[in-house]
């Protein structure tokens, strides 16, 4: 269980804690200590929580959240029409369940990326026993500094994962040079909305809350992107957040009306159960000591993007297509 040693668990709870109290310079500059460290903690808890893809998905009315997750999925492999024979990279693969997903439905090979070893440790297994091997494999690297050649792919995603970049036009200009020119970059981010208002005390510890219950760095304006995506080279083809077009908000999962037995460990209540089961195993040693702060953190993150998104401030999914301009 976790990718963190039992003795060096509580260290790194403070170690990552202390990042997230002290300036944003701090978070970008040890981004991959940052990132690592939140998700050697944290990947048990989104598996047993929430599934082997660990991203939001719009949603329609009486669908399930797996149904929605997998359609969210299906969108974007959709949108970059990918096809048997293509060679694609997933940028941030968590586990690997959206890369097995969007193999399985289009038929290309897909390639992903992660920094975390025990994401990729698991996401092996998981691909083993769902006999997905042909078509996945997973490298570990910084997606700042991808170990591949140029013009290698024919197209690539990335599917909340580059909110974790601490420069975003260095990682689209790293993403540019090792796609064929002409392919196709898309993917889902996080952002703030115009309604976001950096002088509003409340909108502020939102933000904060979000970033610390989920590893990042900073969060970034939706029309960042588009620029960030325009300076890194690559030519915009579509940009839209798609949280006004889910029939069912996309944080509902995390509200607790979702009203099934697999549901539960997300809702507020599952959240204050799982939270006094880690104090009771932890008193017993069964779980190592700072496994409630880790909890807690988690829990203060998700209560921040259902008001982010309560509030419209706050969008996980920022749609986006850019494409690799051919030479002249
Ligand atoms: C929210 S998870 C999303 C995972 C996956 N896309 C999914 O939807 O299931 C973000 C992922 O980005 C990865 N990641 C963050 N920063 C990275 C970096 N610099 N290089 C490679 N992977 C990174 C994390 O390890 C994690 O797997």
């Amino acid at each position: 269980m976790s990718g963190v040693s039992k003795d060096e668990f509580k260290s790194t709870v403070e170690t990552y804690r202390g990042l997230h109290a002290g300036e944003v310079t701090a978070r970008t500059t040890r981004y991959a200590e940052l990132v690592n460290q939140y998700y050697d903690l944290s990947t048990d808890f989104y598996e047993f929580g929430w599934g082997k893809s660990f991203h939001f998905a719009t949603r329609r009315h009486g669908e399930k959240l797996s149904d929605a997750i997998a359609r969210h999925e299906h969108f974007l492999a959709d949108a970059l029409k990918l096809h048997s024979g293509m060679k694609v990279v997933d940028l941030g693969c968590g586990v690997g369940g959206p890369m097995r997903e969007i193999a399985r439905v289009s038929g290309a090979e897909i390639v992903g990326i992660n920094n975390n070893a025990y994401q990729i440790e698991r996401g092996w297994k998981h691909t083993r026993t769902e006999r997905m091997g042909d078509l996945c494999s997973f490298v570990k690297s910084d997606f700042m500094e991808l170990p591949h050649q140029d013009e290698t792919f024919d197209a690539a995603y990335t599917i909340e994962a580059s909110c974790h970049a601490p420069d975003r036009v260095g990682l689209f200009r790293e993403i540019a040079r090792t796609l064929k020119p002409g392919a196709v970059f898309g993917g889902y981010e996080w952002c703030l909305t115009d309604r976001y208002d950096e002088n509003n005390a409340r909108h502020q510890q939102i933000k904060k809350d979000i970033e610390e219950g989920n590893g990042l760095p900073d969060i970034a304006y939706t029309w960042q992107i588009d620029e960030w995506l325009k300076e890194a080279g690559l030519e915009v083809i579509r940009t839209q957040d798609l949280a006004p077009t889910s029939e069912v908000p996309w944080f509902e999962a995390l509200t607790g009306r979702d009203r099934t037995l697999k549901s539960f460990p997300r809702t507020p209540i599952g959240r204050v159960v799982t939270n006094n089961a880690t104090k009771i195993m932890e008193k017993l040693r069964l779980a190592p000591k700072g496994t409630t702060q880790v909890s807690d953190f988690l829990n203060a993150g998700a209560d921040a993007l259902v008001a982010g998104g309560q509030q419209e401030l706050f969008t996980p999914m920022y749609f986006f297509m850019a494409r690799k301009v051919q030479p002249n």
